[in-house]
């Protein structure tokens, strides 16, 4: 299967409904995390992007949760119960100093006792399926030998791994022979997340790599919307460009159903075009027409003009 990643402020419902209506080629989502909250009930407002109104008729998703506290864990698999879901993933991966000061994301890697002390707490009190995202470490690989131990004396449902270390933060050199070994030991399945950007290098790991399950894509598929297309093999490049302008007025309009201040349509759509532009052969003029725009008024007429002289790149 191929699997969305979460993505922070890009793979959000609102995107994840919008490119499900235009495109093919994803089997699942992970959802970006909601943090572990305090209470004996989680707010719905805290779940907004889990809720199923918010997601009928887009991806099938699987929630991520952030945090360390074994009974908010608890807490939080109960109220992703009461709204349906029999999954959720943990998050062991983000690399932000803030959050990883705290032992959260990838910044708890370091202490396998830690981990291992909250699964044991949580896996036999939660009626969910669980898995984690996880990297190889944070400061170094040496920390990964500990740390699939611990994973391994429990059933998780599967471990997605971004084999790179917390302190790289998503930039330089994937350890792949640390993640071999990973691949050797783990008793669970595996799915592999991290800089898959073309349908050939998605063909060359899964070559190198059989004993993963699915993959993931996460900034490949931002730099190109049909790359979930071209690795299933159904892409047809001929009416590309149309499904192309298709979505972006769609997913235009849909931010300004769910999103009150102009400001702040026309900031995500600039985010989002940050990569997008790389599907362009002139990405650089793109940009330079989109960044100073205050209006969404002018983003329509923009990307009117940027169809009539830009074209997006073959393949
Ligand atoms: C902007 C951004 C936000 C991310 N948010 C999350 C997140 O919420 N949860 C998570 O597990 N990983 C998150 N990741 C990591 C991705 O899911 C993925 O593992 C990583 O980007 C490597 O895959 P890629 O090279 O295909 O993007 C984020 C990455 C980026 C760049």
């Amino acid at each position: 299967m191929i699997f969305l990643a979460p993505l922070q402020g890009y793979t959000d419902y609102v995107f994840r409904n919008a490119y499900a209506r235009h495109f093919s080629g994803i089997d699942m989502a992970i959802a970006p995390f909601v943090s572990l909250v305090r209470g004996k009930k989680v707010k719905l407002t805290h779940l907004k992007d889990l809720l199923p109104e918010n997601n009928r008729g887009g991806m099938k998703i699987i929630p991520q949760v952030m945090g360390n506290d074994p009974e908010l864990f608890i807490t939080m698999a109960k109220s992703l119960k009461d709204l349906g879901y029999d999954s959720m993933n943990w998050n062991l991966g983000c690399p932000v100093r803030a959050i990883a000061r705290k032992k959260r994301g990838s910044g708890l890697l370091p202490f396998p006792g830690d981990i291992d002390s909250i699964l044991s707490k949580i896996i036999p009190a939660m009626d969910i399926k669980f898995s984690i995202k996880t990297r190889l470490g944070y400061e170094s690989v040496e920390e990964a030998n500990a740390l699939m131990e611990a994973y391994n004396r429990y059933p998780l449902d599967f471990l997605v791994i971004h084999p790179r270390v917390g302190t790289q933060m998503y930039e330089g050199d994937i350890h792949y022979s640390v993640f071999e070994e990973w691949l050797r030991k783990a008793k669970m399945p595996v799915i592999y997340s991290g800089d898959i950007w073309t349908r050939e290098i998605y063909l060359d790991m899964k070559t190198r790599f059989p004993e993963v399950i699915h993959w993931m894509l996460g900034r490949g598929l931002f730099k190109d919307l049909f790359l979930a297309e071209k690795i299933s093999g159904v892409l047809s490049p001929e009416d590309a460009d149309a499904r192309f302008w298709n979505f972006q007025f769609d997913l235009l309009d849909a931010l300004q159903q769910r999103m009150l201040r102009e400001r702040n349509v026309l900031n995500k759509m600039k985010e989002y075009w940050s990569m997008w532009a790389e599907m362009f052969t002139n990405k650089d003029i793109i940009l330079q027409a989109l960044y100073p725009l205050t209006h969404v008024k002018e983003l329509y007429h923009s990307f009117h003009e940027i169809q009539q002289y830009a074209a997006l790149k073959a393949g």
